[in-house]
């Protein structure tokens, strides 16, 4: 094994002593200023940090401030340290931030990323071969998206062109119209407040860009969206799990995991959250908004799947309707209720914050595909007609997924949502990696709990979506349960920990 590079006291010093901001405690500028030199790649991976004593002389600071600045990278996994063998940096979550394990990545691989959504019913003649993609939560465009795609005229087109077509901020005819949707489902709210982005996803990544620093740590629910964990992530921030219930995200843990991680952020979708499909209670809510006003703790709310609505359901207004003075941001997006290809989703800002997330905005791209927003105009003002069709469409999917589940896996655990394109599923035993993987090669695709969870959690659990064709969803709980067969003698027999099938 090559030997591991040895950073000496004074040279570390001369690297960090130009990046200490002089904002905050000495030991919390040191353990920034170390983290950003990792991330910068100045101090490579496997680099083994000077003593403590022999960086805090060379700094000429207290040996405590060093101690404190190690306790905390170490703390937030950056270093790891052996007695006898020193202190040397490691990343955190090694292997899950590297570009070959993008969370999001994960999932629109797994299937060979192929354009044709593919199911045994479109392919006949094949149909024992195709593979049953159940892993990918989104849909296909129903007969009013494709009318929108297909209709536009030239007077539609008109005041488009009539523009040179920068408009970063989002095009005014559909910002007036989300702007307008959000104030009849009772959050007040002025067209400025809103930037139209390239779907949800940019949404996170935008608010992300503008309130993370590396080494930040970010609340997420367990399980969540795996996009939001990669663009947090990539912004150097530690996202830290906090379950959730029949009624969404533990608030009653909220005040503890603040205390214990300072999160800089949380986020969570309260309306049929992803993949769980709970509706947080109006009561949490009203706590959320209260702790982030009293903190000034910033707050994603996600309702990327909020239109889904499946059945007839109460959903309470969104989490910054409870509170003007806390700083949420409110995501929307078209992709879940209309057709993901749009790519158009926006971020809701405080008055006070939106023209920091125009600035962002301006940056990452200069603005959305002006042609995609007015189609998106055109099908938010049909927004009624289309949820009608996606629940004559999905709700029968959905309970036949059920159906099938509980009448051939009746040990497999499961709620039935409200909303939503997904069951999340509790198997009785085993690990739903390893399980999903066996499942790849009986010829059915679904996402294990790790994939959509901080820190490996979850499991036992998978995401189950039901937006196929009843048919499709038929062979794929064959195939699942097949594979639940096998996997289970497989358990039964093998003698240690791995599966070898
Ligand atoms: C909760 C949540 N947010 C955001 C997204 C991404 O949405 P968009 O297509 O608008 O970027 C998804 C898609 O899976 C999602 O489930």
């Amino acid at each position: 094994l090559d030997e591991p590079i040895r950073e000496s006291g004074p040279h570390l010093a001369d690297l960090l002593g130009r990046d200490l901001d002089g904002e905050g405690p000495l030991y919390r500028q040191l353990a920034d200023a170390l983290r950003r030199a990792v991330d910068r790649g100045e101090i490579p991976l496997g680099t083994v940090l000077p003593p403590e004593r022999a960086l805090a002389r060379a700094l000429t600071v207290s040996r405590a401030t060093v101690v404190a600045a190690y306790d905390r990278l170490k703390a937030d996994g950056w270093l790891e340290s052996k007695q006898g063998s020193g202190t040397w940096v490691r990343t955190p979550d090694e292997g899950a931030a590297g570009l070959d394990a993008v969370a999001t990545g994960r999932i629109f691989l797994s299937a060979g990323g192929s354009e044709q959504r593919t199911g045994p019913g479109e392919h006949e003649d094949e149909a024992s071969d195709a593979l049953v993609d159940l892993s990918v939560a989104a849909v296909l465009g129903s007969p009013t998206v494709t009318a929108a795609l297909t209709s536009l005229t030239p007077e539609d087109v008109a005041p488009l062109t009539a523009h040179h077509g920068y408009l970063p901020q989002g095009y005014r005819a559909l910002r007036d119209a989300i702007a307008a949707a959000y104030t009849d489902d009772g959050l007040p709210t002025a067209s400025e407040q809103i930037v139209v982005t390239t779907g949800a996803h940019q949404g996170i990544s935008l608010v992300a860009r503008q309130l993370l620093r590396p080494g930040d740590t970010v609340l997420v629910e367990s399980p969540t969206f795996p996009g939001a964990l990669d663009a947090f992530r990539r912004f150097g921030a530690r996202p830290v799990p906090v379950p959730l219930d029949g009624d969404g995200v533990r608030v009653d843990l909220l005040e503890d995991l603040i205390q214990r991680s300072d999160p800089r952020l949380l986020y969570v979708a309260p309306h049929f959250q992803s993949p769980t499909g709970t509706v947080l209670t109006a009561d949490r809510r009203a706590t959320i908004a209260a702790v982030a006003s009293a903190r000034q703790l910033p707050v994603i709310e996600d309702l990327a799947m909020a239109d889904v609505v499946l059945d007839d359901v109460a959903l309470p207004p969104p989490i910054a309707s409870y509170d003007a003075t806390a700083p949420v941001y409110t995501l929307g997006s078209t992709s879940k209720l209309y057709w993901a290809g749009l790519r158009i989703g926006w971020v809701r800002s405080s008055l006070e914050a939106a023209p920091r997330t125009l600035a962002v905005k301006t940056v990452a791209d200069l603005g959305s595909p002006l042609v995609s927003q007015l189609i998106a105009l055109r099908l938010l003002e049909q927004r009624a007609a289309v949820q009608a069709e996606r629940r004559a469409e999905l709700r029968p999917r959905r309970d036949r997924l059920a159906a099938l589940l509980a009448e051939h896996l009746p040990d497999w655990r499961f709620r039935v949502p409200a909303g939503g394109l997904s069951l999340w599923v509790e198997l009785p035993r085993g690990n739903a990696e390893e399980f999903a993987e066996h499942a790849t090669r009986h010829g059915v695709v679904v996402v294990p709990g790790p994939a959509l969870s901080v820190d490996d959690g979850n499991r036992r659990a998978l995401r189950i979506v039901f937006t196929l064709p009843e048919r499709d969803l038929e062979e794929g709980v064959r195939r699942l349960t097949r594979a639940w067969g096998s996997y289970s003698a497989a358990r039964e027999h093998r003698p240690a920990s791995r599966l070898l099938v």
